[in-house]
């Protein structure tokens, strides 16, 4: 195991963000009238890249893919400006990633994404990961090099993290791989094959597992033990990347050291605040607004962490 001074290194995706806000996200083969568009950095790699760095507090290093445009100077510029490490493949005659997101006045979203240079992202890509404790994988980049990378990662000691989304199977040869697995109920649902979050877990086959759950919170099981944080309450007029800076800010803080049931409850926290803000990267709050939030904050109502165990279908008083 490598030692806890060292940094996290996540390779994934990252797109330039086209926002409309709109009444409601459009049901299929719907039009809506929107608002003014906006362009924010985002891509699930770089969003959790950046939350790692900046809501983390880690010294973080990022693998990602940019195509020859404009759009890659503005990706690469706000994570430098975060203080991540880059190491770019320059994907010829590509485009850089884009995603095409419609954020409703509840605060929920839909996203398209057109991965452009992500998907010139290969096995052979990856750096030596030096002295990483982590690598933060994620479903935007092609599966054969996140396999790569995780084996890699694993023959060098450093621990695999991978937030599967977006949803998708995956083979048992990736899962084998995985040390910590970061999903939501609809990620859990499709690798496990059920609805029932209990009962996913069991059937998931990966030991240590973080399920998101949105406004009620996470829970997570490792080493046979179940832990419940109940979500911080906001108002939310954003959730895009909330789930982003949840998995950066995690990572960031097991690699400093943390337990996991404080490095969840950091992570919640962090996320709460990437809902109250728009865009992507530019929800991502800073390390000092999320130690203000803990600080500031009682712990959880118990209400919220019996009904959260309830809505997983475990007894509260096992978690
Ligand atoms: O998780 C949010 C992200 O998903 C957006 O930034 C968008 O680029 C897509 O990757």
């Amino acid at each position: 195991m490598k030692p806890a001074q060292g940094h996290v290194f996540v390779a994934g995706s990252a797109n330039l963000d086209f926002v409309v806000r709109a009444a409601h996200v459009p049901a299929p083969g719907e039009t809506v009238l929107g608002r003014g568009l906006e362009l924010h950095p985002g891509g699930k790699g770089a969003n959790q890249a950046l939350a790692c760095a900046r809501a983390g507090g880690a010294a973080t290093h990022m693998l990602l893919a940019l195509g020859e445009d404009a759009f890659a100077a503005t990706l690469e510029t706000s994570l430098r400006d975060a203080g991540v490490q880059l190491h770019i493949v320059r994907a010829q005659g590509a485009a850089t990633g884009t995603a095409f997101i419609c954020v409703s006045d509840d605060a929920e979203n839909a996203i398209t994404v057109a991965p452009g240079a992500n998907d010139a992202l290969a096995p052979h890509h990856l750096p030596p990961l030096g002295e990483a404790t982590h690598l933060l994988l994620q479903l935007e980049t092609p599966l054969a090099s996140v396999e790569a990378y995780a084996r890699a990662a694993r023959d060098a000691g450093v621990r695999v993290v991978l937030n599967a989304a977006p949803a998708r199977a995956l083979p048992a040869s990736l899962l084998a791989l995985v040390d910590l697995l970061i999903v939501n109920e609809g990620e859990l649902a499709m690798l496990a094959g059920t609805d029932d979050i209990a009962g996913g877990l069991e059937r998931i086959g990966v030991d240590d597992v973080v399920v998101t759950l949105g406004a009620r919170g996470c829970i997570a099981r490792s080493g046979g033990v179940m832990h419940v944080q109940p979500a911080f309450r906001v108002q939310a007029m954003d959730t895009t990347a909330a789930g982003d800076t949840f998995c950066g800010a995690l990572v960031a803080r097991l690699g400093a050291g943390d337990a996991l049931s404080d490095a969840l409850r950091y992570a919640a926290a962090a996320s709460a605040l990437a809902c109250t803000r728009a865009g992507a990267q530019s929800s991502v709050p800073t390390r000092e607004e999320v130690v203000a939030m803990l600080s500031g904050s009682n712990d959880q109502d118990s209400n919220d962490h019996d009904a959260l165990a309830a809505h997983c279908g475990l007894a509260a008083s096992s978690c």
